[in-house]
């Protein structure tokens, strides 16, 4: 392996998705960057330029600066010390058992870089990329970085925030061209240092002390939660009026103050922050003495949002048991194979509930759906989950479709397919399909938020 470079590079701990991500733009803005990662197999694909994980534009940019020498790795964190004056952690925090999050890995992380930082010693600035509640900077991580260390706090290292506010599927375009970039910090060299680092980014950075930036990365994910919920909730009210809410988010949208963005109704929301995130803020709060209303309002209307969708199919049938519903799309979103807090989940959950059997297809998401399924369920449910091979398969032999993630591929799908269906019946989550074209061959289409006028 090439020697890491010495001095002056920027340090990346944690190459996850946010990790890798954001070493690749500090490659690209031309910076010399140095990963590390404990997991041997991601080391070494990256260290042949090969991105471990999918993202759009990720390869490209990995392989383009591995070639050209601006992305190493390290073999070990006191290679990394010894190469970097700053350091970001972006290091998994994920949930516990009841909603706090777990920081095991942020204070393995910080013992090992406190240690590697006592046996090269020099000032350096230890970054808080991985999202932690409010305190968590200046109350856990300084004091272990200041024990292992055996240093003082702002003389021989010094710490900030720097929140990221990546969305995957557009995490590189995210990580390349951020709104804005908050940091929290403690000292004028911290900043001076971080704004030097992102002065290539040429977008606003806002100043903040470390437990504000923290707080500024929940309150982001809330309200972007809470719209999504806000969106599902006047869905409902759509249904009784009788009247389609699309129109009518979007002309509540065109009010400045409120913009249209994040207010499509759908399914709710699923994928790897916001639940996480609002779970673990509510925690935070409560441990604080506070009441989370609002907030946990939030992840209540998520959840019978879900199970709405399957009330939707019930009502339009009359009945689902024994029925055989087909659950087209299962990651979060569209264009990832990630499945984590899908509501496909909460969905295939309602639905067995009801005593419907299920026919499962996703483009690409099967296997890690079929992972995230509680310990199991397949097997206890006694052969009513199938997972199909290809759309039509799902179609064929199934009474109705349930369309939980709006994948180009149903879009694309012949309209003549959507007969297969006996009942010929479709539930539309997300609007992915033309209802009139739907319609004009016999199928009936009912949506979320989609009164019959
Ligand atoms: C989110 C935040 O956008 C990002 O800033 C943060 O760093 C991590 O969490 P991500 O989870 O990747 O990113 O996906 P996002 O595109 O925000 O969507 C989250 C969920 O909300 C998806 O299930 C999506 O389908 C749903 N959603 C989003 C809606 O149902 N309606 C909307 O209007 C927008």
């Amino acid at each position: 392996m090439k020697r890491p470079p010495q001095g002056r590079a920027i340090g990346v701990v944690g190459l996850g998705y946010v990790g890798i991500a954001t070493a690749v733009s500090f490659a690209n803005s031309g910076k010399k960057v140095v990963g590390y990662d404990v997991d041997d197999e991601r080391m070494m694909s990256l260290k042949k330029g090969k991105a471990p994980i999918f993202e759009p534009g990720l390869s490209e940019l990995v392989s383009r600066h591995v070639k050209n020498g601006r992305l190493s790795f390290a073999d070990s964190v006191d290679d990394l010390i010894g190469a970097c004056n700053v350091i970001f952690i972006a290091v998994p925090t994920p949930s516990a058992k009841d909603g706090t999050i777990d920081l095991s890995f942020l204070k393995q992380a910080a013992q090992d870089l406190g240690y590697a930082q006592s046996r090269n010693p020099g000032w350096r600035l230890f970054v808080v990329k991985s999202t932690v509640v409010p305190g968590t900077t200046m109350n856990d991580f300084a004091p272990t970085m200041a024990k292992c260390t055996g240093g003082t706090l702002g003389t021989g290292f010094s710490v900030a925030s720097n929140p990221e506010f990546l969305a995957e599927g557009t995490m590189v375009e995210d990580a390349l061209h951020p709104p804005r970039i908050v940091i929290g910090i403690t000292d004028e060299k911290s900043e001076k240092l971080l704004k030097s680092i992102y002065a290539g980014f040429h977008s606003k950075v806002v100043v903040l002390s470390p437990t504000a930036a923290e707080l500024v990365k929940y309150a982001s994910n809330s309200m972007l939660a809470t719209r999504v919920s806000f969106a599902n909730e006047i869905s409902r009210m759509a249904e009784k009026a009788g009247v389609d809410v699309y129109p009518v988010l979007d002309a509540v949208g065109m009010d400045p103050r409120i913009g249209g963005k994040f207010m499509r109704a759908g399914p709710g929301f699923g994928g790897s922050c916001f639940t996480k995130d609002i779970k673990a803020l509510i925690a935070w709060a409560k441990a604080s003495g506070l009441e989370t209303s609002l907030i946990s309002a939030t992840l209540d209307v998520n959840d019978r949002q879900a199970r709405h969708v399957v009330d939707l199919a019930r009502e339009s049938t009359g009945g689902l048991k024994g029925k055989r519903v087909a659950l087209l799309g299962l990651s979060f979103k569209p264009d990832t194979s990630d499945t984590r807090d899908s509501r496909a989940y909460t969905i295939v959950e309602e639905l067995l509930w009801q005593e419907a059997t299920v026919s499962l297809y996703d483009p690409v998401a099967v296997e890690n759906f079929r992972r995230g399924l509680p310990h199991g369920v397949a097997d206890e449910i006694g052969g009513r989950l199938f997972f199909a091979s290809s759309l039509k398969e799902a179609l064929r032999g199934s009474d109705i479709a349930i369309i939980q993630c709006d994948w180009e591929e149903f879009r694309r799908t012949p309209t003549a397919n959507w007969k297969l269906l006996k009942d010929k019946l479709v539930v539309d989550s997300r609007r992915t399909l033309d209802r009139k074209a739907l319609a004009r061959n016999g199928v009936r289409y009912v949506s979320v938020g989609l009164g019959l006028d």
